[in-house]
């Protein structure tokens, strides 16, 4: 076209074009904010209603806060005025003053709080807390866990005992929710019901799984020491359009079992999966490594995943925002992208949130990325390594490192990499980078944590996770 258009004139198209792009980014940032907005408004009490029950989350995956918001919303129609929080955003001023709070509290780690609770378990559930008066608040608790844990619900335990020693008044007992089973939240629902003063709390929906097709799957790491790994592509059975996404959200696979063969409830038990594409991809991609069990046999989700399940075969699935782990405010903000084996798909689905940006507006810079990523052999673990070098060229990622903890030249971590690299650590986050960690609890997020508090001292690390500026999806 710009051949049969003068020069001016194709200059000025490509600038209405832009513009136009522009326009389009500027108002889906707009939408989404409005959505943020709505959706608090619609629980905003009534004028003088009196102070709001505190509905509060600790939360790392998003379940506690789904059932915060779904606990909210079902006493918003009882008619009573909430206001729904993540536990680290409340200081103990707005806990005095509150006459009824809710606490619905994941453990991480060993029996700690989930990443966002962090700062509240440090800073008001420690001796400085004990001053604090509690005693005109009426609190109910609802610790989840998983009873597999040595520290079964040790967060919401310890939340529990901590607030009834500041004199708390406990409305009901705690209730403990084993791996989100049904009968502990049907009996949350019931005492929020009696709370309410209603008999028909409304009834709030179910997870719904809906069958997903295998379109692609690809070995990624073939001839490897470590376990294998695979991409997998999937879109709606039905052929209806995809649903929406950000990166940073997961996808819980519901795997069906034969109960006839011995089963037992927790074969029932969703699996989650980090997504690794953005719907403009045109489906959900996974990064999933075959774990075996300690018998040999391989794990029942994974290994169904990269084994049983044939292509074009269907798997029961849904997505699950997963808020602690999206961009959120750090949109124009450096990104330290750190992460380990399946952990990249994370990270990838941030990098391609990054560079769909760039496409979209014709931005030939934003704010830079620089990733971190470990994993086994150079020779058969670095995946997707033309998409990471094209964007290394692309200036999309400034520093792209890979330590490779199996090769000759020797074990190197990523968390060996953060200490190699202090002074830029340092530097990035002086500019006002966010840190964004992916993968193994075990071995490397805890190891990463170290090297940060170590490099920036704690209170900068705290302040961090405060400003939502140190996220966390790790497992
Ligand atoms: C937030 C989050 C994000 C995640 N993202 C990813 C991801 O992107 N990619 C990925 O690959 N994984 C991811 N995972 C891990 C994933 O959810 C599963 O935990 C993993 O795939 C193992 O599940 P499985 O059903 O295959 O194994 P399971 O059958 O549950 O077994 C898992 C392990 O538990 C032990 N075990 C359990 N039951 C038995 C038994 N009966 N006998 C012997 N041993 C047993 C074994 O050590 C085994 O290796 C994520 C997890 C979380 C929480
Ligand atoms: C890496 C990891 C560590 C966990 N540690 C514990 C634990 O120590 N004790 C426990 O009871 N549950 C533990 N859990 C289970 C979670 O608390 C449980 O899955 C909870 O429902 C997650 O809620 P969330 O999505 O709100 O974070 C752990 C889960 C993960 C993935």
């Amino acid at each position: 076209m710009a051949a049969i258009l003068s020069r001016p004139a194709t200059a000025l198209l490509l600038v209405a074009l832009y513009l136009l792009m522009c326009a389009a980014v500027w108002w889906r940032h707009r939408r989404r904010l409005r959505q943020a907005a709505d959706a608090a408004a619609a629980l905003l009490p009534a004028a003088g209603a009196g102070p709001p029950v505190l509905v509060l989350h600790a939360s790392q995956t998003g379940q506690a806060e789904e059932i915060a918001w779904q606990t909210a919303r079902a006493l918003h129609l009882a008619g009573m005025p909430v206001r729904v929080a993540a536990l680290g955003e409340i200081d103990r001023d707005a806990l005095r003053g509150a006459r009824h709070a809710l606490f619905i509290a994941s453990t991480y780690g060993e029996g700690d709080a989930p990443d966002s609770a962090a700062p509240f378990a440090r800073d008001l559930m420690s001796a400085d807390g004990s001053a604090l008066d509690l005693s005109s608040l009426e609190i109910g608790v609802l610790a989840l866990g998983d009873s597999t844990y040595t520290h079964y619900c040790g967060f919401g335990r310890a939340l529990d005992a901590w607030l009834r020693e500041r004199g708390a008044r406990p409305m009901f007992d705690r209730i403990e929710s084993d791996r989100a089973d049904e009968h502990a939240l049907a009996q949350w629902r019931q005492r929020l019901s009696h709370f309410a003063g209603t008999a028909d709390l409304a009834e709030w929906e179910t997870p719904v799984f809906t069958p997903w097709r295998l379109r692609a799957r690809r070995h990624l790491n073939p001839g490897s020491q470590g376990g294998p790994v695979f991409h997998l592509e999937l879109t709606p059975a039905d052929g209806s359009p995809l649903p929406a996404w950000e990166a940073g959200d997961l996808v819980q696979v519901c795997v069906e079992v034969d109960r006839d063969a011995g089963a037992d409830n927790d074969a029932q038990r969703p699996r989650e999966y980090t997504i690794a594409s953005l719907p403009s991809d045109g489906c959900v991609e996974l990064m999933v490594r075959r774990t075996t069990r300690e018998d040999g046999t391989p794990g029942l989700s994974s290994g169904w995943l990269t084994g049983g399940l044939p292509l074009d075969g269907t798997v029961a699935m849904r997505l699950r925002a997963h808020a602690s782990f999206r961009i959120g405010a750090n949109a124009d903000r450096r990104l330290i992208l750190v992460g380990n084996g399946t952990g990249l798909a994370g990270l990838r689905a941030h990098l391609k949130a990054r560079a769909a940006i760039r496409r979209d507006t014709m931005a030939t810079t934003n704010a830079p990325a620089w990733l971190l990523f470990g994993e086994r052999q150079s020779a058969h673990d670095a995946h997707y390594r033309d998409e990471i070098d094209t964007w290394q060229r692309d200036g999309l990622i400034a520093h792209a490192d890979w330590a490779f903890s199996r090769d000759p030249a020797g074990r190197v971590h990523v968390q060996h990499l953060l200490e190699r690299h202090a002074q830029r650590l340092r530097e990035w986050i002086a500019d006002g980078a966010a840190l964004y960690v992916c993968g193994s609890l075990q071995g490397m997020a805890g190891a990463v944590d170290a090297v940060l508090r170590e490099t920036l001292g704690d209170a900068d690390v705290d302040g961090l996770i405060r400003d939502g500026r140190y996220r966390r999806d790790v497992y």
